[in-house]
């Protein structure tokens, strides 16, 4: 009986020059740059230069780069009108995919899958996407979606959209940082999502919804949203032992904490942590992220002895809490940062193609004789 790789764990499923994970020792490296090193010096519009192109951009391009993403934040009269329909009914992340699919549905070249064009399908969803989830969250607020600011770079645009007021240089760097951190993490439910769609010759806006569906559960990017609930539930210190005992009791697991890859803390996490610390500092929300500190610190000695750590959505929670960012929102965010890595994949899927097909073993019933419905029992 040949090997079943339950959840392709331990399958490496295609070649790649975006991004290296050395889960023992917790690196992260996109295109040959330390995590760290993208973190403390780069920005967001840099990196997603870098993924789609493997190196760190001139000073013209990265102008150009700005320019076109600035160019592509409005939202065209059928998405403004869309919104105004779903945010009634649809939750965001749902929202974002179905945008994502309107978006392609009027691109006129949404099937042109050379390389030039793809590029400039990914600056157009990486602009667009934020500003669908700002003007969903303004709508449901009962206000007007505010024009995107042309000065503002993309963090603190998509900040500026969100609340109507410029971001402190803290919140924008904040953001920027975390914004850098999501953008890609080799292959993963929601890329390999995107992959399997696109290896079937499918345009770049149907395998992007298709990522971002995956991205939603909660074994995945819902997990930060799922972590926010967890620490508004325990509320105090005291309440940790008897909820988390509890939790696991049922023989849930707490959300923030593990990762296939991972078997130390994720360094997104170490970032996020100290992130937080400066935020922390001038937030009235702080109780969220010291709350987050306790319950890491019970859960090293609780877990102790396994590999389980926090990982990236265990800190985004609270630090984007105290940016002051809706719950239902922290999703969203990790798609509207993924949505580089994704279409970098997506650049090499396209250019090196081969249909997804893989096997699944039958294990069902043989040589059945087919019986007429007449014949067959009335239940
Ligand atoms: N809480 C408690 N126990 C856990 C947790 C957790 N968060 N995660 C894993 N475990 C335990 C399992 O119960 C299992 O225990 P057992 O061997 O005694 O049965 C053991 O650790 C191994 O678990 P697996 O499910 O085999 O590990 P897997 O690699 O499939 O899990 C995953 C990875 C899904 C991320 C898991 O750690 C988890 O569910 N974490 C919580 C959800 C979460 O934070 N997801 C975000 C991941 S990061 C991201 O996607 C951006």
């Amino acid at each position: 009986m040949p090997d079943i790789a339950r959840g392709l764990e331990g399958i490496n499923v295609t070649a790649t020059k975006l991004c290296r994970i050395d889960g023992v020792k917790g690196e992260l490296v996109y295109s040959g740059y330390n995590i760290y090193d993208l973190a403390e010096h780069s920005t967001f519009e840099e990196v997603a230069f870098l993924l789609w192109n493997q190196r760190l951009p001139g000073k013209t391009e990265l102008a150009e780069l700005n320019g076109r993403l600035v160019s592509e934040r409005g939202l065209d009269d059928v998405i403004a009108r869309l919104l105004g329909e779903l945010w009634p009914h649809v939750r965001p992340m749902r929202t974002l995919e179905i945008a994502v699919e309107v978006l392609g549905a009027i691109d006129p070249q949404s099937s042109d899958l050379t390389q030039a064009q793809l590029k400039l399908t990914a600056a157009r969803l990486t602009a667009k996407m934020a500003t669908v989830i700002a003007a969903y969250d303004r709508l449901r607020n009962g206000k007007q979606p505010l024009s995107p600011r042309d000065d503002l770079g993309h963090a603190a645009n998509f900040l500026y959209m969100l609340t109507g007021t410029e971001p402190t240089d803290l919140a924008k760097r904040v953001f920027d940082v975390a914004l850098i951190l999501h953008a890609e993490h080799e292959m993963n439910a929601s890329t390999f999502s995107a992959m399997v769609t696109g290896s079937t010759l499918s345009d770049m806006y149907s395998a992007i919804a298709s990522a971002i569906g995956t991205l939603k559960g909660p074994l995945h990017g819902g997990a930060n949203e799922a972590v926010y609930k967890v620490l508004d539930a325990i509320k105090d210190e005291q309440n940790i032992a008897p909820y988390v005992e509890a939790l696991l009791g049922r023989g849930e697991r707490v959300m923030g904490i593990g990762h296939r890859i991972y078997k130390t803390t994720d360094p997104r996490a170490v970032i996020l942590e100290r992130l937080g610390n400066e935020v922390a500092e001038t937030s009235p929300d702080r109780w969220y992220f010291d709350l987050s500190l306790k319950l890491r610190d019970y859960l090293g000695r609780k877990l102790e002895g396994k590999p389980l750590y926090p990982n990236v959505d265990f800190f985004s929670a609270s630090v984007y809490r105290m940016l002051g960012i809706p719950s239902d929102l922290y999703t969203p965010i990790f798609a509207l940062a993924r949505i580089t890595g994704w279409t970098a994949h997506l650049l090499e899927q396209y250019a090196d193609n081969r249909l997804v097909r893989p096997n699944a073993l039958y294990e069902g019933a043989e040589n059945r004789q087919y019986t007429p419905i007449a014949q067959r029992s009335a239940v």
